[in-house]
């Protein structure tokens, strides 16, 4: 019998209980969702593309590549990772499409931290009760590099507004439970991933260590999202009609 490479995560091996955990908590840790050489390998090839594509963001906070699968066919491979997307669909327990990508990199000694926000109150989506992240660790991320802290359960909280990553009382002011809520701080060895629902609140800690924190994340919305006419950097080129669903060949169905 081929003994189970306790260290790797497949969509097959998930457990119950880490799927309970997430639709409970609103984010789960799921250790090597992909290998330690694959991690190294998108690492390399994400430091060489944050040198050559333009940045969306450039700050303090991070750098930050968005919707980097059409621009680079290797972060394609990761972002259309068969596990990431089974393990994505299983959480969500809906059938899901890419919304977009992105890699993060806090730069060594010089970063800010992410301060805590949701993420959904920033996209232009209708119709999407069931969007996440897989944020995955390029390289390994204790608390010392900038690994992420959820509040768990906030992800009920729908009815908010965007706030702004800069702000460490905006999500706060927004919603003064949240104060009281849990903080749950998880670094990450490189190759595994959290996956957050995007009400779930969250944000990073600084990087204070000699080496880049570099992420990759991977975001899905359900299959049945529709545009709602919002601005945003990933639909505005495309010219959509406020209520109509979103469809490949930007936004493919995953793990069909
Ligand atoms: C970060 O990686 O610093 C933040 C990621 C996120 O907000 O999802
Ligand atoms: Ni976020």
């Amino acid at each position: 019998m081929a003994i189970a490479d306790k260290s790797r995560t497949t969509a097959e091996t998930l457990s119950a209980a880490t799927i309970e955990a997430y639709r409970r908590q609103g984010f789960v840790h799921v250790p090597g969702v992909i290998s330690r050489d694959e991690a190294e390998h998108y690492r390399a090839v994400a430091s060489g593309l944050a040198e050559r594509i333009h940045s969306h963001h450039q700050g303090t906070v991070f750098t930050q590549l968005v919707n980097v699968w059409p621009q680079d066919d290797e972060m394609k491979q990761l972002t259309f990772h068969p596990n990431i997307a089974a393990i994505a669909e299983r959480l969500a327990g809906v059938p899901l499409r890419l919304w977009h990508d992105q890699v993060l990199i806090k730069a060594p000694h010089k970063s800010t931290p992410t301060e805590f926000h949701q993420d959904q109150p920033y996209w232009p989506h209708a119709n999407s009760t069931h969007p996440l992240s897989a944020w995955i660790a390029l390289v390994d991320v204790p608390v010392e590099r900038g690994c992420m802290t959820f509040l768990p359960g906030s992800h009920t909280h729908t009815e908010l507004g965007a706030t702004d990553i800069t702000d460490a009382g905006g999500v706060f002011g927004a919603c003064p439970d949240f104060a009281w809520f849990p903080r749950v701080t998880v670094p990450l060895r490189a190759g595994d991933c959290t996956f957050h629902h995007a009400r779930c609140v969250h944000g990073a800690t600084p990087n204070l260590t000699d080496e880049p924190r570099v992420a990759h994340v991977v975001i899905f919305m359900d299959a049945t999202a529709t545009y709602n006419g919002k601005k945003h950097v990933v639909t505005d080129p495309l010219g959509l009609t406020p209520g109509q669903p979103f469809d490949a060949p930007y936004f493919p169905r995953v793990n069909e």
